[in-house]
């Protein structure tokens, strides 16, 4: 079976590092388009994949050829919606990179024209497809875990925020900081795990203290620092974020940081359940603790390419119009999860959905 034809919107970070080498590891797939405001970026990939054939600045180019059937929108995320609906319009199925878009609202929109157009919108909110995810997903869906009541979540590095001044750091264009950076990620696999959790109560506080002065910011690396402005730009979005969510299955505590005054990177999700409980380091492996036995066990799986399985189960999805894990369906409860995350931290109260 012949893989669709893809045009790539954005050809920066994601597509240098994720996506352009999945298409490459899947094989058999053309990539009619490489696109991107800055003509150079998509050209370093037709240079460097055979499979590419053409380099544009214009996406409309890509969507008014009847030949491309996918779209891939790898832009910033205040561009996620423009583009993808415009794609949808012109009747491609989208891969959209997470978050879907900068709010919930817009995000029910983009789901909305999909189901009109009958097109496929998937999101990348890849970490479905790690190894460890799908294991445990497996457990506690066999009720391996027993009666899984809380959840605990941290995302902490201690000088990460990403290209500072830029489109990361700027709410009108992010939609947030390391909540819908960061925290989509590890939010939307938590819901994930437990099988798609319904929201309940949520409240939050969100801090932006160590990067709001952004010319005195002391940082080891900056990641994005290609998209950073500390002179002319903005940065008006969370830089710590703590929170506690009740949903129909677990309940759920969070911290996250892009920055905060301890060299501690903490990365992990732990599952509390009355007969097993596990930590989840950061999408890797997990460690299994048996309430019986008393015994730890840390797990030991191959991990494979995620963002090839990602994007090979996507196009997979579009010949057999089976709506996958990734689709746009199953991802609207975590951003209705980022929304009033944010909205509880802006009026300082515990909101109920
Ligand atoms: N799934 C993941 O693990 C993951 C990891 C990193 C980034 N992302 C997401 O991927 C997206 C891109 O992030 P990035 O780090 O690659 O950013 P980036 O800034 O490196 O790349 C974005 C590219 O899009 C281009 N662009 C912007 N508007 C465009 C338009 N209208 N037409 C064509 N090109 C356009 C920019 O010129 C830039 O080259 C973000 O939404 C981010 O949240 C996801």
């Amino acid at each position: 079976m012949n893989n669709p034809v893809v045009a790539v919107v954005g050809c920066g970070r994601i597509a240098r590092d994720a996506h352009f080498p999945a298409f490459e590891k899947i094989g058999n797939v053309r990539v009619k388009y490489a696109c991107d405001l800055i003509e150079e970026k998509a050209q370093i990939m037709k240079d460097k994949y055979a499979f590419v054939e053409n380099v544009i600045t214009d996406y409309k180019i890509a969507l008014a050829d009847p030949e491309v059937e996918v779209v891939f929108v790898l832009t910033p995320n205040f561009a996620h919606y423009t583009v993808t609906m415009d794609a949808l319009r012109a009747g491609k199925h989208v891969m959209c990179e997470k978050p879907v878009t900068v709010s919930y609202d817009l995000s029910v929109e983009m789901a909305e024209e999909a189901k009109k157009q009958g097109k496929i919108l998937n999101i990348g909110v890849c970490n479905r497809y790690q190894a460890s995810v799908v294991k445990l997903e497996e457990m506690i869906r066999n009720g391996e875990f027993g009666n899984l009541y809380h959840v605990v979540c941290s995302f902490r590095a201690c000088r990460s925020i990403p290209g500072l001044g830029g489109a990361f750091t700027t709410k009108s264009q992010s939609g947030g900081g390391v909540l819908i950076d960061w925290g989509i990620h590890f939010l939307d696999l938590i819901l994930y795990i437990l099988g798609g959790a319904k929201l309940k109560t949520l409240t939050c506080d969100a801090y932006s203290e160590i990067g709001k002065d952004m010319k005195s910011y002391k940082y080891k690396s900056m990641w994005a620092e290609d998209t950073a402005d500390v002179e002319n730009g903005t940065n008006d979005v969370d830089d710590f974020i703590c929170g506690h969510v009740r949903t129909d299955k677990a309940s759920i505590t969070f911290n996250g940081a892009w920055a905060q005054n301890l060299d501690k990177g903490e990365m992990y999700v732990d599952f509390l359940g009355d007969k097993k409980g596990a930590r989840l380091t950061y999408c890797k492996q997990f460690e299994l603790f048996d309430g019986e036995t008393l015994e730890t066990v840390n797990t030991d799986h191959e991990l494979p390419n995620f963002y090839q399985l990602e994007d090979a189960d996507f196009f997979k999805s579009i010949r057999t119009g089976e709506k996958n894990r990734n689709n746009i369906d199953n991802i609207l409860e975590s951003m209705k999860l980022l929304d009033y995350l944010y909205k509880s931290a802006e009026e300082k109260r515990e909101i109920a959905l």
